[in-house]
C-alpha cells in the first residue's frame, strides 16, 4: 500500500472508531437516563454497561475487556457463552419455555436425579433463586418437625451470625447483618443467632423447639469463613438429638465451587435438607432445595408449589451444566486452578502488609484487608478485572470453573497491580483485628 492511501485508510478507520465511540456513548448515556428515572434505586452500581462476553471475559459497551474474578456472584461457573448451554438454550427455547408444574416436562425428573447423585439427598423441589428455595426449605422444615413432634411448638430456627441466605421474609429472618432486617423488622419470629464454630453458643441454644438449623458451610457474603469440622459434627448430633433439620445453605459455596459437588463433603455427617441456585442453570434462574426422604416426605400435594420453577428451558439447562461439570473434570480444575490461586495470593500476602489472611477453597477466595476494599476494587475495574468487595474489607473471588492456569497467572499479575497501585484508604472501620481473623480462622481448622 503506498503511504497516501495507507493514510487515508487510517483517517477513515480513526473517523469510525470516533464514530462507534460517541455512538456508544450517546447508548450508555440514554440507558443511564431510563435507569435513573425507572429503575428503583437498589443496588450502588458503576457506569458501565456490559455488553457480552466469552469464556472468562466479559466486555462494556465500549469493547473494553474484563477478566471476570466474579462470575455474575458465583453463577456464570461456565463463563460467559458456553457453546453446550447455548446450544441446549436455543434447542429449548425452540420447543417449551414452559408448560406449568400441573405437567411433566423432560428434564425435571432427570434434573432432580442428577442432583440426587450429586448430594446423597432423596428429593427435590425447583425454585426461581435462592432465596425461595431458602423459604421452601423453612417450610418444609417446620413442617417435618410438627409432623415428628405431633404438634406446633417445634417452630423456631436457628443460624449463625454474619450469615446471609436471602432478601425475602423469611431468607431475610435468617440473614444476620441488621444493615439487610432492620429497616424490614418484624420479620418471622424466633429465629437465633449463633457465633460462628462457637460449640458452647451452639450447645446453650439448641433448644428442643427448634426445627431447623441453617448452615453455610463457607459463609459467602459474610466474607469467605469456612464453618468447622468440630461445630458442623455437633450441629448435626444436636439435630438428630432435637428431630430437627440441618440445613446447608450451598447456594454460594454449593455445585461444585470447592471443587467438591457440595462444600459440605468436607465436613463430617451429611446434612438433611440442601439449598442451590446461583450456578444451576448456568445463569438462568434457577434454584432449588433437596431433602432426605424423611423430612421430604412431609411434602404432600398443595402444600407447596411454583409457578415457573423447574421449567423444562432451566432444567434442560441445569442437566447441560451439571453434565457438563462431570464430563470436562470441571471439579478437578476447580481444585488445580483454586490452589494456584490461593498459593498466588498467600505470596502477595507477604508482600502486601495490609493483607491480614488469605481464606476459602477452590474457587472461592477472599483476601482480608485491614483497609477499605472499595477504592482496590474500582481500581481493578480500571485495570480490566473483575472482583469485589464483601462487609467493606474481604475481597472476594469468584472466577469460573473453566479458569485456565494462563488465566491465573494474568489475574495474579492485575490484582498485585491493583494493590501496588490504589492509593492505601484508611483503616477500615468494619475490619477486625488480625488476632480476632485469627481466632475464627483457627477454629474452622
Ligand atoms: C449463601 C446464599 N444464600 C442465599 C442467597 C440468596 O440467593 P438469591 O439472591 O438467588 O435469592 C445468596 C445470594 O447471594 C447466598 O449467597
Amino acid at each position: 500500500m503506498s503511504s497516501p492511501v495507507k493514510s487515508a485508510a487510517m483517517k477513515s478507520k480513526t473517523t469510525k472508531s470516533k464514530k462507534k465511540a460517541a455512538s456508544a456513548g450517546a447508548a450508555q448515556k440514554s440507558v443511564l437516563r431510563d435507569v435513573s428515572q425507572h429503575l428503583m434505586n437498589t443496588y450502588k452500581r458503576s457506569d458501565m454497561i456490559f455488553t457480552h462476553g466469552r469464556g472468562c471475559y466479559v466486555f462494556d459497551q465500549n469493547g473494553k475487556k474484563y477478566l471476570d474474578f466474579l462470575g455474575g456472584i458465583a453463577v456464570n461457573a461456565l463463563g460467559y457463552s458456553y457453546p453446550e448451554l447455548v446450544k441446549t438454550i436455543r434447542r429449548e427455547a425452540g420447543r417449551a419455555v414452559h408448560v406449568s408444574n400441573l405437567f411433566h416436562n423432560p428434564f425435571q425428573g432427570p434434573l432432580a436425579a442428577k442432583l440426587a447423585k450429586w448430594s446423597h439427598m432423596d428429593r427435590v423441589f425447583f425454585t426461581n433463586s435462592g432465596s425461595e428455595a431458602v423459604e421452601g426449605a423453612m417450610k418444609l422444615a417446620r413442617i417435618a418437625a410438627k409432623q415428628k413432634a405431633g404438634g406446633g411448638t417445634k417452630t423456631r430456627f436457628l443460624a449463625l451470625e454474619h450469615s446471609f441466605h436471602g432478601r425475602t421474609f423469611g431468607a431475610l429472618s435468617l440473614t444476620h447483618p441488621v444493615k439487610y432486617r432492620e429497616p424490614f423488622e418484624p420479620l418471622v419470629p424466633g429465629v437465633d443467632f449463633i457465633r460462628l464454630n462457637d460449640v458452647a453458643d451452639l450447645e446453650a441454644k439448641f433448644t428442643a423447639d427448634i426445627c431447623a438449623i441453617f448452615i453455610e458451610p463457607i459463609q459467602g457474603e459474610g466474607g469467605i469463613y469456612p464453618v468447622s469440622d468440630t461445630f458442623w459434627k455437633r450441629a448435626r448430633e444436636l439435630a438428630t438429638m432435637h428431630g430437627a433439620a440441618l440445613v446447608a445453605d450451598e447456594i454460594q459455596c454449593g455445585l461444585g465451587r470447592t471443587g467438591r459437588e457440595f462444600a459440605y463433603q468436607r465436613l463430617s455427617g451429611l446434612p438433611d435438607i440442601v439449598v442451590v441456585a446461583k450456578p444451576l442453570a448456568g445463569g438462568l434462574p434457577l434454584g432449588a432445595f433437596l431433602a432426605r426422604e424423611e423430612f421430604a416426605a412431609s411434602f404432600s400435594p398443595g402444600l407447596h408449589g411454583s409457578t415457573f420453577g423447574g421449567g423444562p428451558l432451566t432444567c434442560a439447562t441445569g442437566l447441560t451444566f451439571l453434565d457438563t461439570v462431570e464430563k470436562k473434570h470441571l471439579l478437578a480444575n476447580v481444585r488445580a486452578r483454586g490452589a494456584e490461586l490461593k498459593a498466588g495470593l498467600v505470596k502477595l500476602a507477604a508482600k502486601f502488609d495490609f493483607i491480614q489472611e488469605v481464606r476459602g477453597e477452590g474457587l472461592m477466595l477472599g483476601l482480608d484487608l485491614t483497609v477499605d476494599g472499595a477504592p482496590y476494587v474500582a481500581e481493578a475495574l480500571k485495570q480490566g478485572l473483575l472482583i469485589n468487595c464483601t462487609h467493606e474489607h474481604i475481597l472476594r473471588l469468584l472466577p469460573p470453573f473453566i479458569l485456565t492456569a494462563q488465566q491465573v497467572k494474568e489475574g495474579l499479575s492485575k490484582i498485585e497491580s491493583v494493590l501496588a497501585k490504589t492509593e492505601r484508604p484508611a483503616k477500615s472501620p468494619a475490619a477486625p483485628s488480625a488476632t480476632a481473623a485469627a481466632l475464627t480462622l483457627a477454629a474452622a481448622r
